[in-house]
C-alpha cells in the first residue's frame, strides 16, 4: 500500500520536537518584535524570546486570551504590514466584540496544507467529491474546508450552510463521497432527507468530517447509523487558524491528532494556569509555530479536553473530544453541567429524536434547568412520559443535578443551520 502521509506526518517524536523548538523560538521573536502587545506582556512577565531554550520554557511565557484580542481589535495583534495580509476572517462573536484575524499568502498555504492533511486522515483521496456545508464568509469553516479539499486534489461542491432542501438535492444529484458540516446541521439534513422521502443510507456519502461545535460518541453513532457513513471529528478555531488544527483519523476514530508541526498544544488548569501533565483534563492552550500575520502565544481557548499519546500518526499527540467550552458550562446548585453531558443522555433514550435545547430560568434565588427534547414521530403519550422520566433520572444519576424534562412534538425544536446554540438563558 502506498503511504499517503506527508513528510511531516512521518517524523519521529524527537524530530518533531526539534522542529517545534526551532519554530517556537522564531515565533516568539516574531511576535515580540512586531506586536507591541507581546512586547508589553513578555516584559510584564520578565521574559524575552531568547529565554525559550527548551519546549518546557514556554511555560514561563504569559498567556494570551480573547480579551487581549478584543482590546487590540481590529489590527493590533497583526505582526506584518497591511500589504502582506491576504485574507481576513472573524470569530463568531456571539458574545460582544468579534475578534478579527488575518492571514498572509503563506498562512493560507499552510492552512490549505493542514486541512488537506486532515481530509486525507479522514479517508479522503484526490479525486473525491467533497460537499462543504460549513458556512462560507467570515466564519473559517467554509473557506477553510474548501481550500484544503482543493489542495488535496478533490472536487469541491461549495454548498455553504442553509437552503436545506437544496443541499439534499445536491447530495443526491452530484454524488459527493465526503461531507464537511457541523454535526448539528447534519441532523437537520437528516430530517430533510426523510421529509423528501429519500433514504439517507442510500446516498453516495461515505465519510463525514464534523466539527465547529462539541459533539459526543452518542451523536457519532446516531449519524453513522442513520447515514451509513464513517463520522470523524475536526477541530480548530479562528484565533489559531480555523478548521484543521487537529483531526481524527478514520482508521482509529480515537480522538483528534493535533498537527503539532504548526500548532503547539498545552493543557492547563483553567483556574490556576498551571501546565498539566499529558492525560490530565483541563483547558487546551495553543501557540502557533508558523503563523506570520497573527501569531498567537499561549492562546487560552477555553476548550476543555486532555492530551493523549499519538496512535495512527505516532508523533502527533491527540486531544480527546472537546467536552465543552468553559463558557458553556452551566453551574447548577454548585454542580457543573455541560451540554454534551445532556446530549449523551438524550441520544441514549429510546423514542427521543437527537435534538434538544437547554432552558435556564431562575426560580426565586435558584437557577433551574429545563431540558427540552423531542419525541420521535409515532411515539405514544406513555412513551413520551417514560422518556422524560428516563432523561431526568439519568441526568440526576450521571451528572448529579435535578432537571425538568419536557418532551415536545416531533419537528418543533428549532433546527441548526450551522453552530447549534444549545443554551437559552432566560434568567435576566
Ligand atoms: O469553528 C473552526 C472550525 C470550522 C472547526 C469547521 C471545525 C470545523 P470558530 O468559529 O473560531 O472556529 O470557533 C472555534 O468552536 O474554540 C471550540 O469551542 C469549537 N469547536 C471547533 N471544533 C470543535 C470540535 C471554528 N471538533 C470554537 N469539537 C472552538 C468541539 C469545537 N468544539
Amino acid at each position: 500500500m502506498t503511504d499517503l502521509r506527508d513528510a511531516a506526518e512521518r517524523l519521529s517524536r524527537p524530530e518533531l520536537e526539534a522542529l517545534q523548538l526551532e519554530r517556537l523560538r522564531a515565533t516568539l521573536r516574531h511576535a515580540y518584535e512586531n506586536v507591541p502587545f507581546y512586547r508589553r506582556s513578555f516584559a510584564a512577565a520578565g521574559v524575552r524570546p531568547d529565554d525559550c531554550r527548551t519546549l518546557a520554557d514556554l511555560a514561563r511565557f504569559p498567556f494570551t486570551d480573547k480579551e487581549d484580542l478584543r482590546e487590540n481589535y481590529p489590527y493590533g495583534m497583526f505582526a506584518v504590514p497591511e500589504s502582506r495580509v491576504a485574507r481576513i476572517h472573524a470569530s463568531s462573536g456571539t458574545t460582544g466584540q468579534p475578534t478579527v484575524v488575518g492571514y498572509t499568502a503563506h498562512d493560507l498555504d499552510v492552512w490549505a496544507d493542514v486541512v488537506a492533511r486532515s481530509i486525507r486522515a479522514a479517508g479522503g483521496r484526490p479525486g473525491d467529491r467533497v460537499h462543504v456545508a460549513y458556512g462560507y464568509g467570515l466564519f473559517t469553516g467554509g473557506l477553510g474546508a474548501h481550500y484544503g479539499a482543493e489542495r488535496l486534489g478533490c472536487t469541491v461542491i461549495p454548498a455553504s450552510g442553509g437552503m436545506t432542501g437544496r443541499q439534499v438535492r445536491l447530495i443526491q444529484d452530484l454524488r459527493p463521497r465526503i461531507v464537511m458540516v457541523t454535526p448539528s446541521y447534519m441532523l437537520t439534513l437528516l430530517d430533510e432527507f426523510e421529509r423528501q422521502g429519500v433514504d439517507p443510507r442510500s446516498t453516495s456519502l461515505e465519510v463525514g468530517i464534523f466539527g465547529a461545535e462539541p459533539w459526543t460518541e452518542e451523536m457519532r453513532r446516531e449519524i453513522e447509523e442513520r447515514f451509513a457513513i464513517a463520522a470523524v471529528d475536526i477541530y480548530g478555531l479562528s484565533e489559531v487558524m480555523g478548521p484543521g488544527v487537529a483531526q481524527e483519523c478514520v482508521e482509529t476514530q480515537d480522538g483528534l491528532h493535533v498537527w503539532e508541526d504548526h500548532f503547539l498544544p498545552e493543557v492547563v488548569d483553567p483556574s490556576t494556569g498551571e501546565v498539566l501533565p499529558d492525560g490530565a483534563p483541563g483547558e487546551v492552550v495553543f501557540t502557533t509555530l508558523t503563523k506570520e500575520a497573527v501569531p498567537v502565544v499561549r492562546y487560552r481557548t477555553r476548550d476543555l479536553t486532555r492530551l493523549l499519546p499519538g496512535t495512527a500518526r505516532p508523533a502527533f499527540r491527540r486531544m480527546a473530544r472537546v467536552t465543552g467550552r468553559s463558557d458553556d458550562m452551566i453551574v447548577l446548585r454548585g454542580v457543573n453541567v455541560f451540554p454534551t453531558q445532556i446530549e449523551e443522555v438524550v441520544l441514549r433514550t429510546p423514542r427521543l429524536a437527537p435534538h434538544f435545547q437547554l432552558r435556564l430560568t431562575r426560580e426565586g434565588r435558584l437557577d433551574a434547568l429545563t431540558v427540552l427534547t423531542e419525541a420521535r414521530p409515532g411515539s405514544t403519550r406513555e412513551e413520551r412520559t417514560a422518556a422524560a422520566r428516563a432523561v431526568a433520572a439519568a441526568v440526576k444519576d450521571g451528572v448529579g443535578v435535578s432537571v425538568t424534562v419536557e418532551v415536545v412534538d416531533p419537528d418543533t425544536l428549532e433546527r441548526s443551520t450551522g453552530k447549534v446554540q444549545r443554551i437559552v438563558d432566560l434568567r435576566r
